[in-house]
């Protein structure tokens, strides 16, 4: 049985530009956001309050906030790796935020500068006080399939980090494939090790790169796994530039489009999510990877 309705997570303002060449300006990006809110969506990832150095693209997170026109029913949560990141979220007036830890050693170096162990202290401080805050905090787990360089990620691997990420007070997990190389039955095969482990489906959100185009297939493996919560990109940008092989999420389009053709309540409307996406292709001066902008729009 599918869900009835499906929460679309948003990413392309953060997964999506965090990867762009050039930096995109903080107006375009707050008429991206708006943008999206108008298309349907309630769940924009907004940027990141990680190292300016680490990530350029995304160093306007405080000027990216205060201009930001609030909408009643949509979230913007932020990603936060460390409390120096909490500190300026916060001060920003930020309600969600989402940390993000690895699966694997070599990405946890990589990404956050720390050893697989050492994320979590770095997170365990930015959650208790936020939680303590009132704030709702998302877990990512990154490299749930597969590494750029240990090669094929050990499931029991992923769900220990998953574990504890929840165990630390996490909401949600979500389960990324962040260079895009799971086909539909490592997905399954994770959503059971998670099931046996006894984490609920709802507690569980999944985040597809789609660099082999497998993403929607794994999505409707998790969906007929009883997940409800998608991320994706609007246009399918994104990647990880700590992460060289990874490109862009999962199409909004296409998971739109997937979705109606099922059935299942979005709340999304394609045509404007389209029109936002080749404009915003219009602004990078590249187009869309998305095969469904691409027939709707091309
Ligand atoms: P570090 O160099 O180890 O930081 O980086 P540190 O703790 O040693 O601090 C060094 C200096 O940086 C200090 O300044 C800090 O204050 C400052 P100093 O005292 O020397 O003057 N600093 C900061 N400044 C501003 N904001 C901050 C911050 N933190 C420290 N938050 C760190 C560690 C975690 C900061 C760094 O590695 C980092 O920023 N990493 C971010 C990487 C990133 O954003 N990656 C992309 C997102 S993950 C992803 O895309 C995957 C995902 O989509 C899921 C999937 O696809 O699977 C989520
Ligand atoms: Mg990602």
């Amino acid at each position: 049985d599918l869900p009835a309705e499906v929460t679309v997570w948003e990413v392309g303002p953060r997964d999506g530009l965090q990867n762009e060449s050039s930096v995109v300006p903080v107006e375009v990006k707050l008429e991206f956001i708006d943008r999206l809110a108008d298309a349907g969506l309630t769940t924009i990832e907004a940027t990141s309050f990680v190292h300016p150095k680490w990530v350029p693209q995304l160093a306007d997170a405080e000027p990216l906030l205060a201009g930001l026109t609030r909408r009643a029913g949509v979230r913007y949560p932020v990603l936060v790796p460390n409390e120096r990141g909490l500190d300026r979220a916060l001060a920003a007036g930020v309600e969600h935020i989402a940390i993000f830890a690895s699966a694997t050693e070599t990405f946890a170096n990589r990404n956050l500068n720390r050893t697989l162990d050492e994320q979590f202290a770095m997170f365990e401080p930015v959650v208790s006080r936020a939680v303590a805050e009132g704030l709702d905090v998302r877990g990512y787990v990154s490299m749930c399939f597969g590494d750029p360089w240990e090669g094929v990620v050990d499931r029991a691997a992923v769900v220990a980090v998953g574990r504890r990420l929840l165990d630390l007070g996490c909401s949600q997990l979500s389960l990324g494939d962040t260079i895009g190389v799971a086909t539909a039955g490592q997905v399954g095969a994770l959503l059971d090790d998670f099931a046996a482990a006894g984490t609920p489906t709802s507690a569980l959100a999944v985040h597809f790169h789609d660099t082999y185009g497998q993403a929607l297939t794994n999505t409707l493996a998790a969906l007929r796994h009883g997940v409800s919560t998608v991320d994706s990109s609007a246009g399918g940008l994104g990647g990880c530039p700590f992460a060289g092989s990874a490109t862009g999420n999962l199409a909004t389009e296409d998971l739109v489009w997937l979705l109606e053709g099922l059935g299942v309540r979005t709340g999304v409307d394609l045509d404007r999510l389209a029109d936002t996406s080749v404009w915003l292709a219009g602004e990078l001066g590249r187009p869309s990877p998305s095969r469904v902008v691409a027939a709707l729009r091309g």
